[in-house]
Formats: structure tokens, C-alpha cells, sequence
């Protein structure tokens, strides 16, 4: 016990409250082992070993979290993309092939060294990385690309400052603080919903991809950079395709993809989805991780059961969880997904004095929601290679 403490001691230069805090944990175990070999309970009444087991895990977050950190700026410099594709190599020759400065590069490099995404040889000083790390870290091994998901770490971080004033004051912070959101939701979205969407994520809904062939009137709410219906509009030309969301930002780059592909049954506008007021227009309505950072969801949610054909399908891909903490705590993205709730999802929908419903509103709440929409038959479907989703199939009667 007292070894291992030390040795995280030895092991970095920790913060002085940090350093504190392993000094009593370390002279709260040399009294206790003095005094008993076998007794765990140090005289301040905790248990000294779930003191240390925690004070371990807490450093091991620390090293986690920068680790996202620096994986995200693999990512964005192309650092790993190169990587993969060069022999053992120098820092000065990754900077070159990268385009980027050395003392960045080798400062990374450390980083990545003791992380253990990358190998180092002492003898020739040269960094490669394993090809077994390039299949979940570079973006020719999408959709399994997990260094692009840790964009959302440096994301929330740059509104801590603003989250805190919330904690204080109320309120939120609102779309407009994160400009990199767009960017970073269709790099998500391209790799979790696009690669699915034509042979599993449609096919949930019985008679779907036969409708859509023979020609059916199809919106997108909440559709950001629009891709999931630009390959819907491209796979189905008899079909037509609206997308509406109030980010201008998502919209002007929805069009120009729209535009570059030549489509001609597509159109985007921005819109806010809680001003939505037609009737029986669409025959298909879907969401794609658009409902539960809405400020007025249920005004959304009323406004879709309106706006769609009788027997029409409301489609809606949210998170999957359940409305109750207790039965998260085996979720394998649970701690990650209240910690993008509470700095995003959530905050942004208290921004416009809205409802701050956040990404863990759970299957629960969804129906609940949904029935007093008007949906009375809902049917709850996942798909084997998304654990991050629910595909709510909601028939309009
Ligand atoms: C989590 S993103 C999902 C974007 C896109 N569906 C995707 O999967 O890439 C949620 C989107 O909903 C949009 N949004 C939120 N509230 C809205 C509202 N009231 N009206 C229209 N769009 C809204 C946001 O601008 C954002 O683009």
C-alpha cells in the first residue's frame, strides 16, 4: 500500500493539493500498518485501502482525461493518419510528413509514448504507431475512428467556464459558444448513423425503403450539416426531402453539400423545429439526436404527430438509456454521456429557457413523452453495432 503510493509520488509532479492529498492518504497507511497489520480503518474512521483504491482511480481519470485530450489533437493535425501510414519514424520527420512544428510534434509524441497508443525505439529515437491502434484512431478506419468522438472532451471544456456561471446563476450556454459544434456533430453522425443508414437503420421500419422508392415526402428535424438526408435523397430519387434546423451554420453547409451533389428533390431551410405549424404533410418525419437537447420538446414532438400523414412514421434515433440513474450505472457510455448532457444537451436548452431535458432522459421519459404527442404505438428497436442509440418507430393511427 505504502509502495504504490509513493510510487505515484515518484511517478509525475501532481498539483500541491493533489500532493496533499497523497501525503495523508501515505502517513495515514504508515500509522495504520504500525499499529496493525491487519486493521484497515485508520483512526480518522475511513478505510485506508478504498482510500487509496479511489485515490489511484482519481489519478488514472487525470491521465485518462488528457489522453482524450491529446488523441482529439491526433486527430485534428492528421497526426495519426500519417502516422499509419509512415515507417518508425523521428519527430522531425513525422513533423515534416505532417506539415506541422517539431517541438509540438515531439511534446505529443511524449504524450502518446506513455499512454501507450504509441511505440518508441530508444536506439533510432523514432515513434511508430501500432497498426492494431491505427484501426480505432485514424479516419481511413471510420466508422470505428474513436479519436474523433474524443473531440467532444477539448469541445466541452472550452464552455467550463461558462457551465460554472450556470451552476451559480441558472440559465445555459447556448449553441452559438460552441463553434465547432456543427463540425464535430456530422464527423459524429458520419460515422454512427450515415454508414448504417440504407441497409440497417431504415430497414427498422417495416415497408419504409419500398415507400421511399416508390416516392414518399420525407423531413428531417434538427437535420445540422443535413448528410443523413442527402444520402437518403440520393438513394431514393422519387422521394422528396426537407431539412429544417435553426443553426444557419448547418444550413448553409447542408446546401452546399446538397448543391456539390446536384440534387434536385432536396431542400434545407433554417427553421426552429418548436415553430413547426403544418398538417399532414409528411409521410415519414425523423430525428436523428435532435429531441432531447430541444428547449420545448413536447412542442416538437405535437408539432411532428401534426405534420404527419395519417399512418404516417415518426422515426426517432435518441440516446439510449433509462430515465433513472440507478439503472445506468452498467452503461457503457454513461459517464461520458451525462458529462456531454450536463456541458452541452442539457445547457443548451436552459439557454432559451427551455425545459434542460439532456441526453439521459431515458427510455422512460421518451415514451411518456411520445404518448401524450399523440403516438400511442411505439415500438423500441436497437441495433447490434450502436450501443449509443434507441430507434423509437412511432405509427400514426
Ligand atoms: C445533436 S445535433 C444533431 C444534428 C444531426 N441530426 C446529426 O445527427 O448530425 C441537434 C441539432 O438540433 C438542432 N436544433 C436544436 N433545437 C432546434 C430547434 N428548436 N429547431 C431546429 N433545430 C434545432 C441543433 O442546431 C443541432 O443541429
Amino acid at each position: 500500500m505504502i509502495l504504490s503510493t509513493a510510487s505515484i509520488l515518484c511517478r509525475f509532479k501532481p498539483s500541491n493539493q493533489l500532493i496533499f492529498l497523497l501525503i495523508i492518504g501515505y502517513t495515514e497507511a504508515v500509522n495504520s500498518e504500525f499499529s496493525n497489520q491487519e486493521e484497515t480503518m485508520s483512526t480518522n474512521g475511513l478505510n485506508q485501502q478504498k482510500v487509496e483504491a479511489f485515490t489511484e482511480r482519481m489519478v488514472d481519470s487525470l491521465n485518462q482525461g488528457s489522453l482524450a485530450l491529446m488523441t482529439s489533437i491526433g486527430h485534428r493535425t492528421g497526426l495519426f493518419d500519417t502516422m499509419a501510414e509512415l515507417p518508425p519514424a523521428t519527430s522531425g520527420q513525422i513533423a515534416e510528413a505532417t506539415g506541422l512544428h517539431e517541438r509540438y510534434v515531439r511534446e505529443w509524441l511524449g504524450a502518446m509514448v506513455v499512454g501507450r497508443i504509441v511505440d518508441y525505439d530508444l536506439d533510432t529515437v523514432t515513434y511508430s504507431l501500432p497498426p492494431e491502434h491505427a484501426a480505432a484512431l485514424t479516419r481511413a478506419a471510420a466508422p470505428n475512428n474513436i479519436a474523433a468522438f474524443m473531440q467532444y472532451i477539448g469541445l466541452l471544456g472550452s464552455v467550463e467556464d461558462r457551465i460554472v456561471e450556470s451552476f451559480r446563476h441558472g440559465g445555459g450556454v447556448p449553441y452559438s459558444a460552441y463553434p465547432r459544434f456543427q463540425e464535430v456533430m456530422a464527423e459524429d453522425s458520419g460515422q454512427s448513423v450515415l454508414p448504417a443508414l440504407l441497409d440497417y437503420i431504415l430497414p427498422l421500419v417495416p415497408g419504409l425503403v419500398d415507400a421511399l422508392q416508390g416516392g414518399i415526402e420525407v423531413l428531417d428535424l434538427g437535420c445540422g450539416r443535413g448528410r443523413a438526408l442527402i444520402i437518403m435523397a440520393q438513394a431514393f430519387p422519387n422521394s422528396h426531402f426537407t431539412g429544417y434546423d435553426f443553426s444557419e451554420d448547418g444550413v448553409a453547409a447542408a446546401r452546399a453539400e446538397a448543391q456539390q451533389h446536384g440534387l434536385t428533390n432536396i431542400h434545407f431551410e433554417v427553421r426552429d423545429a418548436a415553430a413547426l405549424d403544418q398538417m399532414h404533410r409528411y409521410d415519414l418525419i425523423t430525428t436523428f439526436d435532435a429531441v432531447h437537447d430541444q428547449a420545448k420538446p413536447a412542442t416538437v414532438l405535437s408539432n411532428i404527430y401534426r405534420a404527419l400523414r395519417p399512418d404516417g412514421v415518426y422515426l426517432m434515433q435518441d440516446i439510449a438509456g433509462s430515465s433513472h440513474v440507478h439503472n445506468n450505472l452498467d452503461h457503457p457510455m454513461g459517464l461520458f454521456l451525462y458529462t456531454v448532457s450536463c456541458m452541452h444537451c442539457m445547457t443548451v436548452s436552459l439557454a432559451y429557457n427551455g425545459e434542460g431535458l439532456g441526453a439521459m432522459w431515458g427510455q422512460e421519459k421518451a415514451l411518456e413523452m411520445l404518448a401524450e404527442a399523440g403516438f400511442t404505438q411505439v415500438e423500441v428497436k436497437q441495433l447490434p453495432h450502436d450501443i449509443q442509440n434507441n430507434y423509437y418507430i412511432c405509427t400514426k393511427h
